[in-house]
């Protein structure tokens, strides 16, 4: 049995299961449940109607051109041959390869590295290579978006990273009844003391280490998992408490806040937008980022930078973003990468997914192989000039994809 969203995968099985028809609250119902040879069209499951060809990802009419990159010379890190590698601006470029081909010697020990180095002066830690060449003047900074979890804390949550929680307690300070009782902004933090549950410190849940055992997590006997103390659960605006709003997922509060007149209303909605648009409608604004997928606490991390105001010119570099996405997630992926290029940044891409390699604007294959036979770059360019490469693995599925 295998839990599984690539294509080449599920193709491959004998019989399969699909949940859906969307993800959370929207999710949970069985969708399909049969031999993949029986697909049949005008299925309500995504995952069927992308197996059938009833949706796809289509590939780009046309691929953005480039003149400005940043090059790394002599790159010899692990197993890389002494390299010369370009890297192109405001475009999407995409290292493919097979596993241990060299791709993430280049681009994060390499290529990041080297970049923090320039535009933070961090140290050099163990990058080997020459030179770094090119426009490094046309870009600003550099952003790793991982998956690790958001925020440090276990009280970070989506909307605390996207700054909306400010605007949301400033709210329910401003309500009479705040007011009557000196409740300020900070008193609706659960980061502090004042208005959050003192018995779990606002974390909802009590944590019990077992000796001999992994650690249990219990609601909190004090809030029942609310977080707040009773005073602070007695101020509503419009009805609904903080713990209510928290509660709420992104889709609804977009809805519910835009549906009413303030400029804080609209700030908040302004500031949890790029939620929705990253593909995370579905989360609650107060699910803690320790539950979150990694590819969800991605995508919350690319959802910081799409709303943020004033952003110089940066480098973003995502290494297989799409692990744990299914199609149809990849799809709203792509789009945001096109919102980061279209405010004039680079987003530059580690991937083995096909969806996304076809759509890069720029490829750059390592390889041939892996480990000592690796290390090279096999070739460079667009998907259609690297579908012409012979030697290269990438390509041949490449041509596939593009016919
Ligand atoms: N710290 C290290 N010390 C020694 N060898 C390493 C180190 N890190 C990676 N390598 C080796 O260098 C080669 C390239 O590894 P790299 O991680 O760059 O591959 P990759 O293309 O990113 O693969 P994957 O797709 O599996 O992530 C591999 O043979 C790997 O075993
Ligand atoms: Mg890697
Ligand atoms: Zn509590």
């Amino acid at each position: 049995m295998v839990v599984e969203h690539d294509e080449e995968i599920i193709r491959a099985a004998d019989y399969i299961i699909d949940i859906g028809p969307k993800a959370g609250r929207l999710g949970g119902e069985l969708m399909y449940q049969g031999n993949v040879s029986e697909l049949k069209k005008n299925s309500s499951s995504y995952t069927v109607k992308y197996l059938t060809g009833e949706e796809q990802i289509e590939v780009p009419q046309s691929r953005r051109k480039w003149n400005n990159f940043i090059g790394v010379k002599g790159a010899r890190q692990n197993n890389l041959k002494n390299i010369d590698v370009k890297f192109p601006l405001h475009v999407m470029t995409v290292v493919t390869g097979v596993s241990g081909s060299g791709k993430s010697s280049l681009v994060n020990d390499v290529f990041f590295n080297a970049l923090q180095h320039h535009y933070k002066g961090n140290a050099l830690e163990r990058a080997e290579f020459n030179s770094i060449t090119g426009d490094i003047k046309l870009m600003k900074g550099v952003e790793y978006v991982d998956q690790n979890p958001i925020g440090r804390s276990s009280r970070s949550n989506p909307v605390t990273y996207l700054k909306a929680f400010d605007e949301i307690r400033k709210l329910f300070a401003a309500q009479p009844l705040a007011k009557q009782m000196d409740f300020t902004p900070a008193y609706f933090s659960f980061n502090v003391e004042g208005g959050r549950c003192e018995e779990c410190k606002g974390e909802g849940t009590i944590t019990v280490e077992m000796q001999f055992m992994a650690d249990i997590q219990l609601e909190c006997e004090s809030c029942h998992g609310k977080r707040f103390s009773p005073e602070v659960l007695e101020i509503e605006y419009r009805g609904l408490t903080i713990y209510d709003i928290l509660e709420m997922t992104v889709d609804q509060a977009i809805e519910f806040f835009s549906s009413l007149k303030g400029a804080t209303e609209k700030k908040i909605v302004k500031r949890i937008q790029p939620l929705q648009d990253v593909g995370l409608g579905y989360i609650k604004l107060g699910q803690a980022s320790s539950t979150l997928s990694g590819g969800e606490n991605q995508r919350v991390k690319l959802a910081y930078y799409l709303g943020e105001e004033k952003t110089q010119p940066t480098i973003f570099i995502f290494d297989e973003p799409t692990t744990g996405l299914h199609f149809h997630d990849i799809k709203t992926l792509l789009k945001a990468f096109d919102a980061l290029i279209e405010r004039g940044h680079t987003v530059i891409i580690i991937e083995h997914n096909m969806e996304v390699i076809k759509c890069a604007d720029h490829i750059i294959d390592m390889g041939p192989e892996g480990g000592k036979a690796g290390g090279y770059v096999v070739c460079e360019g667009t998907p259609e000039q690297v579908a012409q490469c012979e030697k290269s693995h990438t390509g041949r599925f490449l041509k596939e994809k593009l016919r």
